[in-house]
């Protein structure tokens, strides 16, 4: 025949448009699009259902070594079996390098520790701890060219962080190379004097962990990382933003033309600061940094989600067990919140929760939900067309919705290896019923239906969006 697949009378939407079509499917590619386009293997009725790309995950974190014992639950198995039942096909963690070691050495790690056990495809964004003349005027030019063109650097947390200078060299080789450059931005002075001066005060609780990551903090790293970036005039992307401070420096330099993206995550609209005073130390469930802040916080990440401030939707998938003495507890339940694994799980209700807190209830439209979870992700990595869309010759994955479905999350119900959830009895509308990723059925009703090893990685070519504004400049 000439399909292998034909989806039919399903509502598609993309970034940009809506509409009620069928979609024929060969060798894993999107081949056609229309009415009555002939025979298939497999037919898909999807009618009443709505048909979107396949999530694109950019920010997630899967058996990433940590330094101080911690030991993350999810590696590429577990992590992409629990995206693929959340409706994503593609997934971005990170390789990171440990300083004082090499890029290269990083990159081949992940590469082995993601071998033949991924459901869905992946790419990887490098993490940069040390930027040596050799890091950057070889290795990260040769791994750009071969298809890992984004990176991220921190400047907070002390195994990680780079100083200015080290910042300012890191982003001249982005514009020189054309990779694309994400940031933690958050203060580490400010939030080791605080935490120095909350733990004097015997303050250790995991509410604290809010108080020592202030939104001012955020805010101030925010506008430096900008600035830096004008300087060099190199394109930038701020992960993770909590609220409206970081938001204000983010509009404030994408008015001014600047190529300045920006980033937000389940947590900033689901959580609050209360949270992190749950019960006893149940609040180190969402110890994550930033750290979730308050409501008015909440609407202004709405609001900049539906403006158009933020372009990346993703999880920061960042999974430690909380009964685990190599996960939330691992310095026990007395500790200090500087020492409880920072992160929350999420690549499996990302989608689930931004379809039915934002589409369903209205604060952001359908074709502005695929935008920010698959079609943007997908443009600012450099995996579009082939990811992100629905269009001809794309790749064939595709998420199909029941849009009116209930359901209440269960973290009995989710696939990754996590004891929790932060979300746990959360009620939703619309989940994925089936997801295909290059044309074969990877989910089915929330459950998984491919086996380790199907997800193919992916290099990432150099994305536009990283394109310096001006000429090239003479440094
Ligand atoms: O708390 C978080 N976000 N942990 C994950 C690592 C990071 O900084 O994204
Ligand atoms: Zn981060
Ligand atoms: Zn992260
Ligand atoms: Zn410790």
């Amino acid at each position: 025949s000439r399909f292998d697949t034909l989806i039919t009378n399903g509502l598609i939407i993309t970034a940009a448009d809506r509409y009620t079509a069928d979609i024929g499917l060969k060798d894993g590619r999107i081949v056609a699009l229309g009415q009555d386009l002939g025979e298939a293997e497999e037919v898909i009725d999807a009618r009443g259902l709505w048909v979107m790309p396949g999530g694109v995950d950019a920010h997630c974190h899967l058996d990433q070594p940590l330094g101080d014992g911690a030991v993350m639950a999810d590696d590429f198995e577990s992590g992409t079996r629990s995206a693929a039942c959340g409706g994503t096909t593609t997934v971005i963690p990170f390789a990171a390098q440990q300083k004082g070691h090499s890029l290269r050495a990083a990159v081949g790690d992940y590469h082995r520790r993601s071998e033949g056990k991924a459901f869905v495809d992946y790419a990887f964004h490098m993490i940069v701890t040390d930027p040596t003349e050799t890091v950057l005027k070889e290795e990260l030019p040769a791994l750009i060219e071969e298809g890992y063109s984004s990176f991220k650097i921190y400047l907070t947390y002390d195994d990680l962080k780079l100083n200015d200078r080290e910042v300012l060299s890191v982003l001249a080789m982005a514009r020189r190379e054309g990779g694309m450059v994400m940031v933690h931005a958050e203060n580490a002075d400010c939030i080791a004097y605080l935490t120095e001066l909350l733990e004097e005060q015997g303050r250790t609780a995991p509410y604290y962990h809010g108080v020592a990551h202030s939104s001012i903090a955020e805010r101030e790293a925010t506008h430096r990382a900008i600035s830096l970036a004008e300087l060099i005039d190199v394109p930038l992307l701020i992960v993770h933003v909590s609220g409206p401070e970081a938001i204000e420096q983010i509009r404030w330099a994408q008015g001014r033309g600047l190529r300045v993206y920006g980033e937000t995550c389940p947590q900033y609209l689901m959580l609050t600061a209360e949270d992190l005073d749950r019960e006893g130390f149940e609040g180190a469930k969402c110890v994550c940094s930033p750290p979730p802040r308050d409501p008015a916080a909440q609407e202004a990440v709405w609001e900049a989600l539906e403006s158009g401030v933020f372009q990346v939707f993703s999880s920061d998938h960042a999974p430690f067990r909380y009964e685990d003495p190599q996960g939330k507890k691992l310095h026990g339940e007395s500790a200090s919140f500087a020492h409880i694994p920072n992160g929350i799980p999420g690549l499996e209700t990302r989608l689930p929760i931004l379809f039915s807190e934002g589409v369903v209830k209205e604060r952001i439209d359908a074709t502005r939900f695929v935008s920010l979870t698959a079609t943007q992700p997908a443009k600012i990595y450099g995996l579009y067309p082939r990811k992100g869309t629905i269009a001809i010759g794309s790749d064939a994955d595709l998420t199909l919705w029941d849009p009116a479905a209930r359901t209440t999350v269960r973290n009995a119900d989710l696939h990754h290896a996590v004891d929790y959830t932060p979300y746990e009895g959360l009620e939703l509308t619309g989940k994925p019923v089936l997801t295909l990723c290059r044309g074969r059925v990877v989910s089915r009703d929330g459950r998984p239906s491919a086996e380790p090893g199907y997800g193919q990685f992916l290099k990432c070519d150099k994305p536009q969006p990283a394109r310096p504004r001006g000429a090239a400049k003479g440094f």
